[in-house]
């Protein structure tokens, strides 16, 4: 765990086992309060040791009465800290401060009405909200001490505080947007209740990341394989502001990009920022290794392969380059503790690179969320192309080819996705989407075109909104739009004659289609 020396302010979640808590961490930072997730095993001297200035306890799955339910170190409760307590947070702080937590039988779920009783500092200048809940134990009395703010139909204590000894909490949860004036209430805890300023913002951020990156490099040379994502994009910007002409970037083409993506990764780092790079074109390359491969790990596997092959021989031109730039983001720090997330992991790092390099690694954005990395972006100066580029897999188009990757197949599919991306621009959706993007499966299907039997491949139009990519739920597109994305890739891209929505979301599906 990193100590807190002159950094901001920062807010700890202690996660009980919640959905939500990197949800909650990315709430706090909306108010400009820096915020990182522990585990509830935590240690009061833990949390001191990192100057945790708040507490928020996070939901989780388990009833507080249950055997081997998450607890807390009771030393917590001494430090002072205030603390506010979101489901079952709240119930805990109910449970071990002298309040009661009940089983009545009848939980609430979804939309809720909260009634105010006494606005208080969470609840100011509210008498009535809705909320969103999801518990089954029910609060019937606050923590000793406490006021009770507000009920709902289920729950006596729906929300309570006891600002002297800084003890918030509500059944309820803020973090969602189905509560919608859930960030004000985050917002009064941090500001009203704790009295934190909101010092996290991306100048500062800048500001000593690039101070502590030249603290790391000092006269060293360091590289960074740019793969035309926003996350190494960013990184690289950041570490050539911090140390210039020691940094020299990698870029391999795979042939794998999308449409005009390989020449506009060198326009912007070579010309644009003036980033020393070694652009490898190696399109001709991965089509040898892939072709007759057509079983979807295979070709994961094969492209992760040469792409360390290509990388490692890019790199032998800078000998002395002991320092490697990588993009790694919070959500992967966090992800990499857990075994559902490890496993996710491995699977995303097909593309990155072997652990066993003998490089020391500068991450410079390794405390941020994506939405964080691009503020950072455009404040470096990157064009809203890079910035707002969507999340694209390693083995790129290869997994959205199903069956044999071929040239002309590339060619095919990198049309037809140009034309998603462009109707989703033209419609101002693109910042509403996760992701869109077109796939291109191994099937023909017959079509007519004017007095012509056609027999071509379909093309499959993907298009997710999501938060994070571990969940996504199909975009709900205007048929409009898909419409106009349909007819333009029939008339425009030869060999296409029929255009599918896919309309599943994950889980049960995943975004990509291999
Ligand atoms: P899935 O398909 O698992 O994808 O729902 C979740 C997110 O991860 C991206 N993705 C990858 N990213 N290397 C990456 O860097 C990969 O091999 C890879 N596979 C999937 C995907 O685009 C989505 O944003």
């Amino acid at each position: 765990m990193t100590p807190n020396r002159d950094g901001p302010d920062r807010v700890l979640v202690v996660d009980f086992g919640a959905q939500y808590a990197q949800l909650i961490a990315r709430r706090v930072r909306e108010c400009h309060v820096f915020s990182e997730i522990v585990s509830h095993t935590v240690t009061a001297a833990e949390l001191q040791e990192r100057g945790a200035k708040a507490l928020i306890f996070s939901g989780g799955p388990k009833s507080v009465h249950a055997d081997g339910a998450p607890g807390i170190d009771p030393e917590v409760y001494e430090l002072g800290i205030p603390i506010l307590g979101i489901c079952y947070g709240a119930q805990l702080l109910a449970r071990d401060l002298g309040g009661t937590v009940a089983k009545t039988g009848r939980g609430e779920y979804g939309r809720t009405d909260l009634d105010v009783d006494s606005a208080g500092v969470l609840l100011a200048d509210t008498d009535h909200q809705q909320v969103w809940m999801s518990h089954f134990d029910t609060i019937t009395d606050a923590p000793r001490g406490a006021r009770v703010l507000a009920r709902s139909p289920e729950t006596p204590a729906a929300a309570f505080e006891d600002t002297e000894r800084g003890i918030y909490g509500v059944q309820y949860h803020p973090e969602v947007i189905h509560t919608p004036r859930g960030q004000e209430l985050l917002s009064r805890f941090l500001t009203d209740g704790v009295g934190l300023l909101g010092n996290w913002t991306m100048e500062n951020f800048i500001e000593t990341s690039v101070a502590s990156v030249r603290e790391q490099v000092g006269s060293g040379r360091a590289i960074c394989g740019l793969s035309g994502g926003v996350d190494s994009a960013v990184a690289a910007a950041l570490v050539h502001r911090a140390i210039g002409a020691q940094l020299t970037c990698v870029f391999v083409d795979t042939g794998l990009m999308r449409k005009a993506e390989g020449d506009q990764v060198v326009e912007t780092f070579r010309r644009h920022q003036g980033i020393e790079l070694i652009h490898v074109r190696a399109g001709d390359r991965f089509f040898d290794r892939l072709a007759g491969i057509t079983e979807p790990e295979a070709k994961r596997k094969a492209i992760g392969e040469l792409f360390i092959r290509i990388f490692e021989d890019a790199k032998g031109g800078i000998e002395d380059a002991r320092f490697l730039v990588q993009g790694t983001l919070y959500p992967d720090v966090i992800e990499s503790g857990t075994t559902h997330a490890a496993k996710i992991k491995s699977h995303h790092n097909v593309g990155g690179l072997p652990e066993d390099m003998d490089f020391e690694l500068v991450e410079p954005l390794r405390a941020l969320f994506k939405d964080e990395v691009r503020q950072v972006g455009a404040q470096l100066g990157l064009p809203d192309e890079i910035v707002w580029r969507q999340p694209f897999p390693g083995p790129g188009l290869g997994v959205r080819i199903i069956g044999e990757v071929t040239p002309e197949r590339v060619a095919i599919l990198q049309e037809a996705d140009a034309i998603v991306r462009e109707e989703i621009r033209a419609a101002g959706l693109e910042r509403a989407i996760w992701q869109a993007f077109a796939v291109l499966p191994d099937i023909r299907t017959v079509g007519v075109m004017g007095d012509e039997r056609t027999y071509g491949y379909p093309a499959i139009i993907r298009a997710v909104t999501s938060e994070d990519a571990m969940t996504a739920d199909f975009a709900r597109l205007p048929y409009e739009v898909l419409e106009s994305m349909a007819s333009r890739i029939i008339n425009e891209v030869p060999g296409i004659n029929r255009v599918a929505y896919d309309i599943t979301s994950k889980p049960p599906g995943t975004i990509e289609w291999e």
